[in-house]
């Protein structure tokens, strides 16, 4: 009995982690930020789609100060490559992009012709009940910059019934994942469940 409740405060716990640590990303893994390579053209395309962004997350752009800049743009200057007037600019080529609300967020590079070459990236952050706000957010110093993930949230997402949009389903089934798991083993653990 008590070995299977020392099962459920580590599962407890393990399930808090997953919505409360805050990450730093680095856009793009080891690949500079900069004109994707034909190596791997679709580089910033594919980075963002297996992350599940979080309210205290942050994006880190590494790249040459002399030869690069980060943009956070509209969603129409994102469609169009338009650099005028940027929600934010970056260029000291060690780039921190706090996100501190929920919503979509768009970027490229401050450089002319380098967002035509697909150096452009698009992150959607999901407020803690799953939802996205639609009206693009724009940038750090939002509404919600002081709040923390608070820990019962973490809860009451999870059978927040059936979703139609694909991406949330990634930030669910990973808690619900390991909660199913860890129901079973600590079931196991301490004989029936
Ligand atoms: C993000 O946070 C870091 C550390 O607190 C800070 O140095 C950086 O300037 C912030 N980035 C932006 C764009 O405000």
């Amino acid at each position: 009995m008590a070995v299977k409740l020392l099962c459920f405060m580590i599962l407890f716990f393990v399930l808090i982690q997953e919505n409360a640590f805050a990450y730093q990303y680095q856009v793009g893994n080891l690949q500079a930020w900069n004109i994707p390579t034909s190596a791997d053209p679709k580089v910033y395309t594919n980075w963002p789609k297996k992350l599940n962004f979080k309210i205290g997350d942050s994006l880190l752009f590494l790249y040459p100060p002399s030869q690069d800049s980060v943009i956070q743009v509209t969603k129409e200057s994102y469609n169009t490559c338009n650099l005028k007037d940027p929600i934010l600019y970056m260029n000291d080529g060690n780039s921190l992009f706090n996100i501190t609300s929920p919503g979509v967020f768009y970027f490229t590079s401050g450089v002319s012709g380098h967002c035509e070459k697909s150096q452009k990236l698009q992150i959607s952050v999901y407020a803690s009940d799953g939802s996205l706000p639609m009206p693009p957010a724009y940038g750090p110093g939002g509404a919600l910059a002081d709040s923390a993930p608070s820990y019962p949230t973490v809860f009451g997402g999870i059978p927040s019934g059936p979703s139609t949009s694909s991406s949330s389903f990634n930030i669910k089934t990973s808690i619900l994942i390991t909660a199913v798991i860890g129901v079973l083993i600590c079931g196991l653990v301490g004989g029936k469940i």
